[in-house]
């Protein structure tokens, strides 16, 4: 599997409208991009560090979002949180196989959870 066709393009109907959430989807995209055009091309170590990388901007990213989420819609937090605890255990999840066993089917469904809730992040913020 050619990982680079997995890379994904930002275009505008992928914004929220709330400029903090969509400016952390933007690196979320990018690192996830560079970890999709890095294997094979930096050393292992590097390597690991991308995936690091890319979960802790990740879980930041969820902090902000749950802050803000909070302010505009509390009944939807508990919820909204649930949604993002079980994407962290699956990309974490993923992330163990890339490691252990470079498959691409973890590159692809890594890929596809991240854009499964970054559409799910869309619908609700533009429901607001
Ligand atoms: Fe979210
Ligand atoms: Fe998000």
């Amino acid at each position: 599997m050619d990982l680079q066709k997995l890379q994904i393009e930002w275009d505008e109907s992928m914004e929220t409208g709330v400029n903090l959430v969509d400016q952390q989807h933007r690196q979320i995209i990018e690192s996830l991009n560079t970890i999709l055009t890095s294997e094979h091309r930096v050393e292992f170590q590097e390597y690991q560090k991308l995936l690091k990388r890319f979960s802790i901007t990740l879980m930041s990213h969820h902090e902000d979002e749950e802050r803000i989420i909070n302010s505009i819609d509390p009944e939807n937090l508990d919820a909204h949180k649930r949604k993002h605890q079980i994407l962290l255990k699956d990309i974490i999840a993923h992330i163990q196989c890339i490691r252990h066993a470079e498959s691409a089917f973890s590159f692809f469904d890594l890929r596809n959870d991240v854009l499964k809730h970054l559409q799910q992040d869309i619908d609700f913020f533009k429901s607001q």
